[in-house]
């Protein structure tokens, strides 16, 4: 289990007396960077956390039997914070993400916390690392909450303690190339999920597998791999860490969650942006040769944002799209990092004032 002493170290907030951040924030890029606090919350066999608290940002203690560490039950999220130009601080739909770590729990055999104090462990650690949140324009605060088996397993079953703790980290661009659109190779060796399986639901086994065709395709120059259907293997899912969509005319669409592929918050929100800016959506199967006849491919995540697509590779043949600046891609992922930093009115409930 996680040692006492770790949570000994709490301490109030209010009297770390930490000076601004030693941070580049022109070159934030997306890596682990330790801030200042974590919040941590645990939980025994009744299913009910108890009263959460802030600790100084440090290494934990797991028993070599932790039911994540052999068994893979853990599920985590991931979440944003902006800085607005007033200097005040937004997060972004995280009762979304509380709903999602719900739904996973659930499908892992994990308690979860309420929404409520999902929400209240995302606000305090941002309120904690207040100075690790990037100047307006410059990046986001992304925050990690974490939900695992930290009892001791030895036989196949939960896990009999657990922990929820959310640490955050200063971040920019996702991929290293910055905001160039990037090359996707179709990868036909591996699939990423299965019917039945774990795939619509953010469980950490479900990264660790996606890594061996993900170094293949970067080693070719690929920037992300596109993952098809375990089935027919004609059908789009996603890439390794955001959903993917693809505009013919007026017509956006994007494959329908149907249990293989991650429920993306952002995903739902470039929906519901995309129709209000008057594009038709279509949540369906989408097959992998419509690709060549696409006017433009983009991807959405979290961590990714609105990524514009250059490139697909499939079977040996490459696919070019056209990135206009007055794209679609454009004006989606504009209008949504304007609500997300406060430049645009949120009249969607989207934002949560800090
Ligand atoms: C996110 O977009 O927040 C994700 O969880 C993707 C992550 C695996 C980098």
């Amino acid at each position: 289990p996680l040692s006492s002493s770790t949570l000994e170290q709490a301490s109030d907030p209010s009297s770390y007396n930490g000076d601004d951040a030693d941070v580049d924030w022109d070159n934030l890029g997306f890596s682990p960077r330790p801030t200042d606090f974590m919040y941590i919350m645990k939980c025994c066999q009744d299913g009910n956390f108890v009263q959460g608290k802030l600790s100084r940002h440090a290494n934990i203690e797991l028993s070599p039997f932790a039911g994540v560490l052999n068994y893979g039950q853990g599920i985590f999220e991931g979440l944003k914070a902006n800085r607005k130009e007033d200097g005040s601080l937004l997060l972004f739909r995280p009762d979304q993400h509380a709903i999602r770590m719900k739904i996973g729990a659930e499908r892992m055999c994990l308690p979860s916390p309420s929404i409520d104090q999902f929400i209240h462990a995302a606000k305090q650690t941002v309120i904690a690392n207040d100075r690790w949140v990037p100047p307006p324009r410059k990046g986001s605060l992304y925050i990690r909450p974490l939900l695992f088996g930290s009892g001791p397993v030895l036989g196949v079953g939960p896990a009999a303690e657990f922990v929820f703790l959310t640490y955050a980290s200063p971040v920019g661009n996702y991929f290293k190339q910055g905001k160039a659109p990037l090359n996707l190779y179709v990868e036909e060796d591996s699939v990423r999920a299965f019917p039945g399986g774990v795939g619509g639901v953010k469980t950490v086994s479900n990264y660790g597998p996606v890594m061996q065709a993900l170094l293949r395709a970067k080693s070719q120059g690929f920037s992300d791999v596109l993952y098809l259907d375990s089935v027919n293997k004609k059908y789009l899912e996603e890439v390794s860490a955001s959903n993917i969509f693809i505009l013919k005319g007026n017509v956006i669409s994007t494959p329908p969650t149907s249990g293989t592929i991650l429920p993306g918050i952002t995903r739902k929100s470039i929906i519901e942006i995309a129709r209000d800016l008057g594009y038709q959506v279509e949540e369906r199967a989408i097959w992998v040769n419509e690709l060549r006849e696409a006017d433009e491919v983009f991807c959405t995540g979290t961590a990714v944002g609105v990524a514009s697509v250059g490139s697909v590779t499939y079977k040996g043949r490459r696919t070019e799209f056209k990135v206009a600046e007055n794209s679609a891609c454009q004006a989606l992922g504009s209008t949504l990092v304007g609500i997300q930093t406060g430049l645009i009115d949120d009249n969607k409930g989207w934002i949560f004032n800090i």
